[in-house]
């Protein structure tokens, strides 16, 4: 390990006290002139509101401030308000309660994280569609019936139900996850390794109906950050599961991220815009480096490992601000190619990348199952 990452953590550690202390009490998105939103108030069912108390529990591993406990477990309390209204509740149980309670319960014993555990993996076990062996990924808005929909997203919720089989030692979760995670590998990873965001099936049959756009371009593009999930999520797979035909999977998609990487090592929204569109996305790049550096430790190819290195590198130079008096940490992050808006601090962004940095350094805490 070269020493870059060591001092990239200590640019983090020196910041984030700061940041902490001016954040209490709130759950941040996105960032404004340096200053964090809340979605505490109005959003609490907002899927990305667990980033917030994962990357608290991150810093706290590496630095055991109270500050970050205490962000921490306000965010995670705050949540269960998610619990008693459906319309929070949907397959990203996983982001939702991994980063808070299974990341609390990796650091002390809480009773109450475990409940909350439970709680999501039963309602996410119980979108599983037999008929067609999916995750329903969505609650039907307004007009629109999304009961046979499932995204590429799901692959990083699965961890849920791997830790809920183990940990209960009841095998209908892990069948559960197994079976949405061979559906994926069927019907979104495509021949070249690249991989769709969003298939609709036939909720009543089973049957693949298409494959949707997205957040990316279009149908048939690759956006970044579902190859992203995708990269990241059917390693877990495997490393949960031990079947190597997951390991196939993703070595199809890893090589397919590595060939498209720009030389630059930022990364765009989609792999297939147009050549005079420079919008970014830093969140793939980040979700991508923490998959490449778990995919490293079971195949036997340095690649891997250098590729995670290099992009959150090229992170750390070029796309992080180390200020104190500045809330977000990465910049220009891109939630979907078609909104108006583009290249703005998301709070995943900076979730993976502390995890990342971390996981280089050996502080950070596994959280994904
Ligand atoms: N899970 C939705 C997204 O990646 O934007």
């Amino acid at each position: 390990m070269g020493n870059w990452a060591e001092e990239c953590e200590a640019k983090i550690l020196a910041k984030m006290p700061a940041v902490a202390e001016r954040s209490r009490g709130i759950i941040p998105y996105s960032a404004q002139n340096g200053r964090f939103d809340d979605m505490s108030k109005d959003r609490i069912g907002w899927w990305t509101n667990g980033f917030w108390g994962g990357l608290m529990w991150q810093l706290y591993a590496a630095d055991p401030r109270e500050v970050y406990r205490e962000n921490a477990i306000r965010t995670e309390e705050e949540m269960d308000r998610c619990f008693l209204d459906y319309r929070s509740m949907d397959h990203d149980s996983g982001f939702r309660w991994l980063p808070t309670s299974l990341a609390h319960l990796r650091v002390e014993d809480s009773p109450e994280s475990y409940n909350r555990l439970r709680l999501a993996a039963d309602n996410l076990a119980g979108r599983f569609n037999p008929i067609g062996n999916y995750i329903r990924a969505w609650n039907d808005w307004d007009e629109s019936r999304n009961g046979g929909w499932a995204i590429i997203d799901c692959m990083m919720n699965l961890p849920l139900l791997y830790w809920a089989g183990k940990t209960i030692e009841d095998p209908r979760y892990t069948e559960i996850a197994l079976r949405h995670a061979r559906t994926a590998a069927q019907h979104f990873v495509r021949e070249d390794g690249s991989v769709c965001h969003i298939v609709e099936f036939n909720p009543a049959t089973g049957a693949f109906v298409k494959s949707l756009g997205g957040q990316g371009l279009g149908v048939g593009s690759s956006w970044t950050r579902g190859q992203a999930w995708g990269l990241y999520g059917f390693t877990l797979s495997y490393r949960h599961t031990k079947k190597e035909e997951f390991l196939d999977t993703v070595r199809k998609i890893a090589d397919a991220f590595l060939r498209r990487i720009p030389a630059s090592g930022l990364i765009p929204v989609d792999f297939d815009q147009p050549l005079d569109c420079s919008w970014e996305d830093s969140t793939a790049a980040a979700i991508a480096a923490c998959g490449f550096l778990e995919l490293s430790k079971y195949v036997n190819n340095i690649t891997y490992q250098e590729a995670g290195e290099r992009l959150l590198r090229t992170l750390a130079e070029k796309r992080c601000n180390f200020d104190p008096e500045t809330d977000e940490l990465v910049e220009k992050c891109t939630a979907a190619y078609h909104d108006e808006k583009h290249e703005f601090p998301i709070i995943y962004g900076d979730y993976y990348f502390v995890e990342g940095i971390l996981r280089l350094t050996g502080k950070g805490i596994f959280i994904w199952g």
